[in-house]
């Protein structure tokens, strides 16, 4: 099992890490464009092998695709980070181009490859390598849904004063401020629907702040967050190298389902050996189809900003 991940910043160093950590893959290739930065940090990670007990190899390349050759799984995480106050979507005049060229040389050298994006805005970045490369449609998977996911249920712990391992949740939708939709309605503590606990008012501050996740910790952090983008791609690549068919909300290429066409966009699928092995269809409340609707349409704005 052969993982690349382009750009070894925040994000992609933190994705090797974890991927390394769960001793699953054999090799992990980090590839970026500064000189030297992605060997460095592999060697980095190499060194803490023996202390964090993982046999996986990491290497580092400077744009050099033919280290990547025949990866099983591509992560594309190269591209700039928002700065605090700054939406996703504008970020994507720089990133457009390069998750474009990216893909493109990935799939050069790996025909076979599953790509997961992680570039923002993410949900146009994956319908740009729809749209601009020949891979099918299950093997094209955007990363978001996981990571608001697990920001959700460290909300929703939060407000209940509950161990997050007693929580289950899930947030659909584009992965935006405003896009995504945390099903509060199913979410649950042991099987019991949160709404239980908390009330109508406080799940929806539990909603508003799952959303705004992101802005809060760029803001703290005077970039984008790492640790748990990091841990929830590596989740994916582990539920498609070990075949787990489990259960992520991935933004993937929608033909009809939810009512929704041509766009890439949250919603619950099977991760396996195949990538995207189904598109879950799950019964959403009429205030959810429309805040789903309503999420499509502004993905579909910014979709309409790439020169195709
Ligand atoms: N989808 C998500 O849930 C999610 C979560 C966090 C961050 N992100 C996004 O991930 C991206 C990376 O964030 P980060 O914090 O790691 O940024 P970063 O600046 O730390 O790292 C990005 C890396 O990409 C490299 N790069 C730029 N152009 C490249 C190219 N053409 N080829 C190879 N490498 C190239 C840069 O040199 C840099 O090292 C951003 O777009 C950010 O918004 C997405």
């Amino acid at each position: 099992m052969k993982v690349t991940v382009v750009g070894a910043g925040a994000v992609g160093a933190s994705c090797a890490e974890y991927i390394a950590i769960k001793n699953f893959a054999s090799e992990v290739v980090l590839l970026d464009i500064k000189e030297g930065y992605a060997e460095g940090k592999a060697m980095d990670l190499m060194q803490t092998a023996s202390l964090n007990g993982f046999d996986t190899k990491i290497t580092g390349s400077t744009s050099d695709y033919s280290k990547t050759a025949n990866s099983d799984i591509a992560v594309i995480t190269s591209g700039i980070p928002r700065k605090p106050g700054m939406t996703r979507e504008e970020l994507i005049g720089i990133n457009a181009g390069i998750v474009k060229a990216v893909s493109a040389s990935l799939i050069e050298h790996s025909p076979n490859v599953t790509l997961i994006v992680v570039s923002n805005p993410m949900d146009t970045m994956t319908y740009l390598v729809h749209k601009t490369t020949n891979l099918p449609k299950n093997k094209i998977i955007g990363m978001g849904g996981a990571l608001d996911s697990a920001r959700f249920k460290y909300r929703l712990a939060e407000a209940m004063e509950a161990p997050i391992s007693d929580i289950d949740g899930m947030v659909i939708g584009g992965h935006s401020d405003k896009g995504m939709v945390p099903l509060t309605s199913h979410a649950t503590r042991n099987s019991l629907k949160v709404s239980e606990f908390l009330s109508e008012e406080r799940l929806s501050q539990v909603a508003e702040d799952t959303k705004v996740g992101g802005a809060t910790l760029t803001k703290l952090l005077g970039t984008s967050a790492w640790y748990a983008p990091g841990a929830a791609v590596s989740g994916l690549v582990q539920a498609i190298a070990c075949d787990q068919k489990k259960m992520f909300p991935c933004s993937t290429f929608l033909e009809g389902e939810y009512g929704l066409d041509d766009i890439c966009i949250g919603v619950p699928v099977i991760l396996g050996k195949n990538g995207i092995e189904k598109i879950v269809e799950i019964g959403l409340s009429d205030a959810e189809k429309a805040k789903m609707q309503e999420s499509a349409e502004g993905v579909k704005k910014t979709n309409g900003l790439l020169e195709l």
